[in-house]
């Protein structure tokens, strides 16, 4: 039964955990797979062939393994490879860019949007796109902040350093008076609390995880897709694509807890698979 099987999320490395507890909090009775790229990240800083080529190699590892629906946890891969993904394979594949949009333009009252991503996904203009495309009118202010993956990876979320390089990457937003603003990246959602501190209560954050995990649920109901066995069947998979130590320690400041069933895997050896 189709229903059964897992629902697979791929991310550039170890980031799009917090797009796999979003959905793992949302919808318990789910089996997840993840595969987290982490031979080749970052994707933030590489060219948009590079990127499409990387997604479309995850996801066929991950067709491979029988699975009902694709997450793109990754907003650089959401940014640059949907289009590749969607025509190349035959199952519902859902990105992170229109949830985070859909929800900022349901939370802003000014108009006001903040972006920040990677320098690729600022660089592809798919936030500032779909924003001006859904809401004409719209005025986006884009920023790329580099620097808050490592830091997130280094476990530095209330950290005097993490707060100064907050403080200069978004006093620009700041000026531009933005209200709402999309955290669109998968590591910054960690940074949640001092994003907020730094901006102040006047300005609304989206958690693309959160919103992206809340329009699967719906998906899932109206393709008739939903299945309410979770773990007692079988425990969610991980698989990596450089060694495990470091995506286990990292794995644990992101979920709060320690991973198990994680595999390492070489795409690059992959027979290819016909979707
Ligand atoms: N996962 C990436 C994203 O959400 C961040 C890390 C990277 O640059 O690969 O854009």
């Amino acid at each position: 039964m189709k229903q059964n099987k897992p629902i697979a999320v791929f991310d550039s490395g170890i980031g799009g955990l917090t797009v796999y507890r979003e959905l793992k909090r949302r919808l318990p009775g789910e089996n997840f797979i993840y595969l987290g790229d982490t031979a080749r990240v970052p994707y933030g800083t590489k060219s948009a062939d590079t990127i499409v080529k990387y997604s479309l190699q995850n996801a066929e590892f991950l067709v491979s393994l029988g699975i009902k629906m694709l997450v793109v946890a990754c907003n650089t891969a959401s940014s640059y490879a949907m289009e590749a993904l969607v025509d190349r394979f035959d199952m519902p594949i859902i990105g992170v860019i229109p949830s985070g949009v859909r929800r900022a333009l349901k939370l802003t009252a000014s108009g006001r949007v903040g972006v920040i991503a990677t320098e690729s996904t600022v660089q592809s203009g798919s936030y500032q796109k779909l924003l001006a495309e859904s809401r004409p009118g719209v005025e986006v202010a884009a920023r790329a902040c580099p620097l808050f993956v490592p830091l997130v990876e280094e476990g530095w979320l209330d950290h005097s350093v993490t707060r100064q390089v907050s403080e200069v990457y978004l006093r620009p937003l700041a000026e531009a008076e933005i209200d709402t603003l999309i955290l669109g990246c998968t590591h910054y959602p960690m940074l949640k609390q001092m994003i907020g501190e730094v901006l102040g209560p006047s300005v609304q954050l989206v958690d693309s995880a959160e919103a992206l995990a809340m329009e699967i649920e719906g998906i899932l109901t109206s393709l008739s897709l939903e299945h309410k066995g979770g773990d007692a069947e079988a425990p969610d998979a991980f698989y990596v694509t450089d060694s495990i130590p470091r995506f286990q320690r990292v794995a644990g400041i992101f979920l709060g807890r320690e991973l198990a069933n994680i595999r390492q895997v070489d795409l690059q050896f992959l027979p290819r698979q016909e979707a």
